[in-house]
């Protein structure tokens, strides 16, 4: 899919590594399918719990036809367009989401984790989300962390998982880049989605 098409912002890391910042749209499915895909078992079992090879047709659609105010979606792609990771969040309730976050094997341990955090809770609290909560396998060190670093509270249930609660204070996306124009693009997205469904209904 030709990145270039669609908008997005440009985020560089302090490695120097440039990627590129744009919501999850229907257009998607395959690059959400190959990136799935070329995951390692370990990321894709720290992910989704299970070893499972390949999304559904439903889970692609699932995964990419959304709302971006109740299920959001940040997808990162390098300058090439290469799909390196996936944040979203689901409302579970009237002020709370389930977040999780996915990164490609060798984009891990580079801070991207961090800026899709700060990224995803900032769009949150702008629709009126209060707190994050975000489920990891208890050997994830790099989850654990991340989460840690953005001030969650932690439970660990005794089936092998942990549960962490994240309060989304400005704080956390305070000294977030390019903050505005990243508000701008995930209320574009809105935008788009409400047009799609007023033409589907006229349909
Ligand atoms: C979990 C994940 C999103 C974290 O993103 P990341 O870019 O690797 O993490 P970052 O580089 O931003 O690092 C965040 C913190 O974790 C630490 N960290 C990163 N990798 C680590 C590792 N393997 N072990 C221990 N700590 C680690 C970093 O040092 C940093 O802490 P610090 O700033 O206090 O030093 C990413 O590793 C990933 O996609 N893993 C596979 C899928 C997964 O586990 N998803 C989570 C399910 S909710």
């Amino acid at each position: 899919m030709p990145v270039g098409t669609h908008p997005n912002v440009t985020l560089t890391l302090s490695d120097g590594l440039r990627v590129r910042i744009r919501p999850v749209t229907r257009a998607d499915r395959d690059l959400l399918a190959k990136g799935f895909h070329s995951l390692s078992e370990a990321s894709r079992n720290q992910r989704f719990f299970t070893p499972i090879a390949q999304l559904s047709g439903s889970q692609l659609t699932y995964l990419t036809d959304i709302d971006h105010i109740d299920h959001f979606a940040w997808g990162i792609e390098t300058e090439e367009g290469i799909g390196v990771g996936v944040a979203r969040y689901v409302r579970t309730g009237p002020d709370i989401a389930e977040a999780a976050f996915t990164l490609a094997d060798d984009f891990q341990g580079r801070g991207l984790g961090w800026t899709m955090l700060r990224a995803l809770a900032l769009v949150a609290a702008d629709h009126d989300l209060e707190r994050f909560e975000m489920t990891m396998l208890a050997d994830n060190a790099a989850m654990t962390r991340l989460a840690r670093k953005a001030g969650a509270r932690f439970e660990a249930p005794s089936d092998g998982t942990i549960r962490a609660e994240l309060d989304l204070d400005p704080a956390i996306w305070s000294d977030l880049t390019q903050a505005t124009a990243l508000r701008d693009l995930a209320a574009e997205a809105v935008g788009a989605a409400d047009r799609r469904g007023t033409a589907a209904l006229s349909d």
